[in-house]
């Protein structure tokens, strides 16, 4: 059987720094509460007119380049967006025809923050199971299109971003393994209450911006991430000191500490991107990645434990043999 190891990472953030100091401007807040209750200093926005298959482009060229595979050799891809660019086509056949790529399966995964994890999980069963030997696997937002600029509760913590990896199929394993999970139970707690599905009409009385019980969602966030670690290593005869990095969705730096102690990681073994990028959901994780493969601290060889959590609830997690 055919496994997966990632060949290459790109990541892509929007121009436009968006400051605390500028939030203050915009909401009743203070750059000392989002910083002490999340640790996020600034996000990127997008700009008018750019959308996420933009976005998303840039972080697949990128990742392409670190994996020298042409575009053409690339048999499957995979968009984790929560912010596609239209209700169809995908932003995935989107992406395919701007890398001018034809034919090859393309579609998008809808888990919210833990999309990513989902796309992953997917690409890498796809390769086991044969027939892919590339796959392209995007996660990628414009999240500041859902937020309600003037609700403070929610439009501090997001920012905007694509990240991507290319998968290979090769005989030893990368991916060691994936796992994902979800509970419907809980989708009051975070959500966009408006869908197309349910009728224009429907907006005078639900909004179509995103909602959050904040407090609530940070509870299960811990809890359901510890339970997923313990999970990922028991699935891979694992003792937590044999991590060598942990790549967390960048939501809240207290939900990141909290995952890394359950780990007895030091946070020096945990790439913490979300002081820059803010909460950029389903891009999070493979641009926190791809921050720290291309700065140097994750070498070949070391041993990565991936995990989100999301909307849904949903949430996931990959260990890595990088
Ligand atoms: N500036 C100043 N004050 C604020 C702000 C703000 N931006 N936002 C809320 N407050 C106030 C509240 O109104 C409240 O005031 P009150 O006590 O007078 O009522 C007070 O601050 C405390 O609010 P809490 O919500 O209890 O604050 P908490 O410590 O829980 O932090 C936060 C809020 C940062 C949202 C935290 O709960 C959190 O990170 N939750 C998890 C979010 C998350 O992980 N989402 C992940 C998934 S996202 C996705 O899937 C799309």
């Amino acid at each position: 059987m055919m496994r997966s190891r990632i060949a290459g990472t790109g990541g892509y953030l929007p121009d436009r720094v968006l400051t605390n100091a500028e939030l203050e401007e915009m909401v009743s807040t203070t750059d000392d509460w989002i910083r002490e209750r999340t640790g996020i200093r600034e996000r990127r926005i997008v700009a008018p007119g750019q959308t996420t298959c933009d976005l998303a482009t840039a972080a697949a060229q990128a990742a392409l380049e670190m994996a020298s595979v042409a575009a053409a050799d690339i048999d499957l891809i995979i968009v984790a967006t929560t912010t596609p660019d239209r209700v169809y086509p995908s932003t995935a056949c989107l992406l395919q025809e701007r890398l001018g790529v034809h034919g090859c399966p393309a579609f998008d995964v809808q888990a919210v923050c833990t999309g990513f994890m989902y796309a992953l999980a997917i690409a890498d069963r796809f390769i086991r199971t044969g027939g892919v030997r590339y796959a392209l696997v995007v996660g990628a937002e414009t999240y500041s299109r859902i937020l309600d600029w003037n609700d403070r509760t929610t439009c501090v913590l997001f920012g905007d971003g694509a990240g991507a990896v290319v998968l290979e199929a090769v005989t030893e394993p990368g991916i060691l393994s994936t796992h994902i999970h979800a509970d419907g139970r809980y989708k009051e707690l975070l959500t966009v209450p408006w869908g197309i599905g349910q009728g224009y009409d429907r907006l005078r009385e639900v909004s179509g911006f995103m909602t959050m019980q904040g407090a609530e969602v940070f509870r299960h966030a811990v809890r359901m991430l510890g339970a997923i670690v313990d999970e990922t290593l028991a699935a891979n005869g694992m003792q937590r000191g044999e991590v060598d990095w942990l790549v967390p969705h960048q939501a809240n730096i207290r939900i990141i500490e909290a995952t890394a102690k359950k780990l007895h990681l030091g946070l020096d073994r945990v790439v913490v991107t979300v002081a820059y990028h803010g909460n950029t959901s389903a891009a999070s994780v493979p641009l926190a990645l791809d921050v720290a493969v291309r700065d140097g601290r994750i070498q070949r060889g070391d041993v990565v434990l991936l995990e989100a959590f999301g909307g849904g609830f949903t949430w996931g997690s990959a260990l890595v043999r990088f």
